[in-house]
């Protein structure tokens, strides 16, 4: 058998209606200003899921679109693989509630948790398994509902992060493109610089720790800064070199979208050109394992992923943790496998509509 590459075959996002701006935090009363928060950050205005929403509902609206554009049905997916530190629940895992959402009834299902790296974590792993032979369709999430852990009268954390979702189907193809390479880093002794404390094993939810607010995100943003700056540009570099390529080879650099500030630097030390990173952070905050995914779809519904892009991806997280991907770009549906589906998907229908009016 030809050697099997992991092609991105399909992309879809979800952003929640719930638009809340810099204003609207300024009018709460945190002691924060629209002027400090876009300057700081760079960010507008983020997403609050509504009454309802959390990550997997998210997550699954994401999904539905990826796997409308790959052409592919739930039921032909190996793997839901989903990134997230906002699950729904400890467990079952959230992949397991989007995997029987779509009716994805033959795939197995996991989730992913290195916070922001979450999503470029499961990327590696949906790779590493088409390149094993163990999966062939893949559906790769990035989804949070980062919401629902802020403390909205920390002005140091309330402001930055939202909610949202993206998604990737993941196959394999004979094409000679494809993820060329994937490289994973952690540094755990700096867990608790950023980190959702209460709630798990270690600190089990008590109404102590419900009021000591052991259960929203805290961080140690200066520090959080510094080692982001220097991973990602790390990362960066490794897998340019495990790629076999230079930065003059990338057409679109899709960084996690944290702050503004970061990406600036850890492109200034790439030396890389400011046009060719998409940044989208203004409009959504940092929506975490989902900023990543949410981009790719984004930047490529607005064009700027075109067949044949070379694409660098690069995260970093609490943890900490950091990664980064580079992959040529495919994006549409393999010619030979869409026909089929576009058939089968027809006599679906037909059948659908003879259910109906059978007596
Ligand atoms: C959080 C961050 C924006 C703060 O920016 P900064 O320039 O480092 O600001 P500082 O932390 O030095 O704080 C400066 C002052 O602004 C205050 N401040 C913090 N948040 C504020 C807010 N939302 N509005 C107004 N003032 C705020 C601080 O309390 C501090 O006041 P003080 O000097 O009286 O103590 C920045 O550190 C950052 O982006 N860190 C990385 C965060 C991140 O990306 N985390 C996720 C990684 S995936």
């Amino acid at each position: 058998m030809a050697k099997q590459n992991a092609v991105v075959t399909g992309y879809g996002f979800y952003a929640p209606s719930r638009v809340v701006t810099n204003l609207d935090l300024e009018k709460m009363g945190v002691g924060t200003s629209d002027e400090w928060i876009t300057t700081r950050t760079g960010i507008k205005e983020r997403r609050f899921a509504s009454d309802g929403e959390t990550t997997s509902t998210m997550a699954t609206r994401a999904a539905r679109i990826a796997l409308e554009r790959a052409r592919l049905r739930p039921q032909d997916l190996d793997l839901v693989v989903l990134g997230t530190c906002s699950p729904d629940y400890l467990f079952p895992a959230t992949a397991c509630l989007v995997q029987t959402a779509l009716g994805a009834e033959r795939a197995g299902a996991f989730d992913v948790e290195a916070a922001c790296t979450s999503f470029v974590s499961a990327l590696a792993i949906a790779n590493g398994m088409i390149l094993a032979g163990s999966a062939r369709n893949a559906l790769v999430i990035g989804a949070e509902c980062l919401s629902h852990l802020l403390d909205l009268k920390d002005r140091t954390t309330c402001v930055l992060f939202g909610d949202g979702a993206g998604a990737v189907v993941l196959e394999a193809s004979n094409a000679s493109v494809g993820v060329e390479s994937a490289v994973l880093h952690a540094d755990g002794s700096k867990g608790d610089l950023l980190w959702v404390e209460g709630g798990g094993s270690r600190v089990p939810a008590t109404n102590e720790t419900v009021a000591q607010g052991k259960h929203f995100i805290r961080m140690q943003g200066g520090e959080t800064f510094k080692l982001a700056v220097k991973s990602m540009a790390d990362a960066a570099e490794e897998a340019l070199a495990e790629a076999g390529v230079t930065a003059d080879d990338i057409d679109i650099m899709i960084p996690h979208q944290a702050n503004v500030r970061i990406i600036d630097a850890v492109v200034k030390r790439l030396k890389f050109p400011e046009e060719k990173v998409f940044v989208n952070i203004q409009r959504y905050g940092n929506t975490s394992a989902a900023s990543i995914p949410i981009a790719i779809a984004e930047a490529a519904e607005q064009g700027r992923l075109k067949k044949g892009d070379r694409v660098l991806l690069v995260a970093f997280g609490g943890g900490f943790t950091w990664g980064a991907s580079v992959m040529e770009w495919w994006g549409v549906p393999i010619p030979d496998r869409r026909e089929k589906t576009i058939v089968e998907r027809a006599a679906r229908t037909v059948e659908d509509v003879l259910d109906k009016v059978r007596p």
